[in-house]
């Protein structure tokens, strides 16, 4: 599959810098995000991977500031949507933003549909709404949009209830919402979690062709690296609230160089000569932000930590080719190791 990027198109249409995100909490303040940096260019299908916890969606969610309404969340650092920082937009345009330029998409579609109403009522408010639509224009609109994401009987299924479509179609439903206004960039956060494997590979099929035929850029947020290589340009790996290995999927895949990274590889189902063979794990889990460890966040489960990286944070370090970035003091010599994506002790 893999995205429409176009090499010319290089100015970042989002660009986080720093990115730090807190939470006010009985026990104290904790960081869900950690300094977090990364960019998307037009067109372009940037993943970020990690395990559950690890902050993915308090990310994906800060971009639009859609915490701020339920948590007492602190934000430093910058989310620059061309040359304007999302952190500092007054409410108004932010609204703007949010129903014109950048869309968003979660695993649970019902949390996005409005039980009460029909699909058609839905899209069309939107259409309405952001587009300046008159109704019978916005009804003929909500159905294309509802036959470009596949859904069979579009006319059908713009008079339904969302209850009464099926989680794949919810899914299609929730996106045609998202393309309505015609954004920029679309967050997919989890958006086939929640599905079977043949509806995800139709739902991600879908995603990667509306990036083509609309040239939109994708933010595709996953704890399955095999879901997120299938699609994405780049790849960020997040661990504990922090970027800890960064570059092409090709790069990633073949050489992965932080031990969080090869260990989430040696995670995905059935890689080539691994039938049959038991599925690796990584040993124990994501700590909570109460407990986040002073050195390398991933000490307390890495087969490589050391007295070093149980005391001092190793920098996001540019590997010198590739532009390849990892968090981890120990990568030279897992790169000298040429072993692919085993372990230490193999
Ligand atoms: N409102 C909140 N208050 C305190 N901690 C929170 C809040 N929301 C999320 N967190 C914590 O932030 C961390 C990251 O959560 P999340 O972004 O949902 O992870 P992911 O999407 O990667 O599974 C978790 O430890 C979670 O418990
Ligand atoms: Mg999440």
């Amino acid at each position: 599959m893999k995205s429409n990027m176009k090499q010319n198109e290089k100015t970042p249409l989002l660009n986080v810098k720093n990115l730090k995100v807190q939470f006010e909490t009985d026990r104290g303040r904790v960081t869900a995000v950690d300094n977090v940096s990364f960019s998307v260019n037009p067109g372009e299908i940037v993943g970020i991977v990690g395990e559950s916890g690890c902050g993915k969606s308090v990310m994906s969610q800060t971009i639009l500031r859609l915490l701020e309404h339920t948590d007492p969340v602190i934000y430093d650092g910058q989310v620059m949507f061309r040359d304007i920082d999302i952190l500092k937009m007054n409410l108004k345009d932010l609204h703007t933003l949010r129903g014109n330029d950048i869309a968003v998409i979660f695993q649970d579609p019902l949390t996005s549909l409005n039980p009460v109403y029909t699909v058609a009522n839905q899209i069309e408010e939107v259409l309405i709404l952001h587009k300046s639509m008159k109704k019978k224009q916005a009804l003929s609109r909500t159905i294309e949009l509802l036959e470009l994401t596949g859904i069979p009987d579009p006319a059908r299924c713009a008079n339904q209830y969302p209850h009464e479509l099926s989680g794949g179609m919810q899914q299609r439903v929730m996106i045609a919402m998202a393309l309505a206004c015609e954004p920029k960039l679309l967050i997919a956060d989890e958006p086939t979690t929640a599905l079977d494997v043949t509806i995800q590979a139709q739902i991600l099929e879908l995603i990667v062709d509306l990036n083509k035929k609309l040239g939109m850029a994708v933010l595709f947020i996953s704890h399955d690296l095999g879901v997120v290589t299938k699609i994405c340009d780049s790849v960020r790996v997040m661990y504990l609230g922090q970027i800890v290995e960064e570059t092409s999927t090709e790069v990633l895949f073949t050489q992965p160089l932080h031990p969080y990274t090869i260990g989430l590889i040696r995670s995905i189902p059935r890689m080539e000569g691994e039938r049959g063979k038991e599925l690796y794990v990584i040993k124990g889990t994501v700590p909570s932000l109460f407990n986040v460890p002073e050195g390398c966040h991933f000490c307390t489960r890495c087969e490589w930590a050391d007295q070093k990286c149980f005391t001092q944070e190793p920098p996001l370090t540019e590997t010198g080719f590739d532009d390849h970035r990892v968090k981890c003091w120990h990568f030279r010599e897992i790169a000298c190791l040429d072993k692919g994506v085993g372990g230490r002790n193999e």
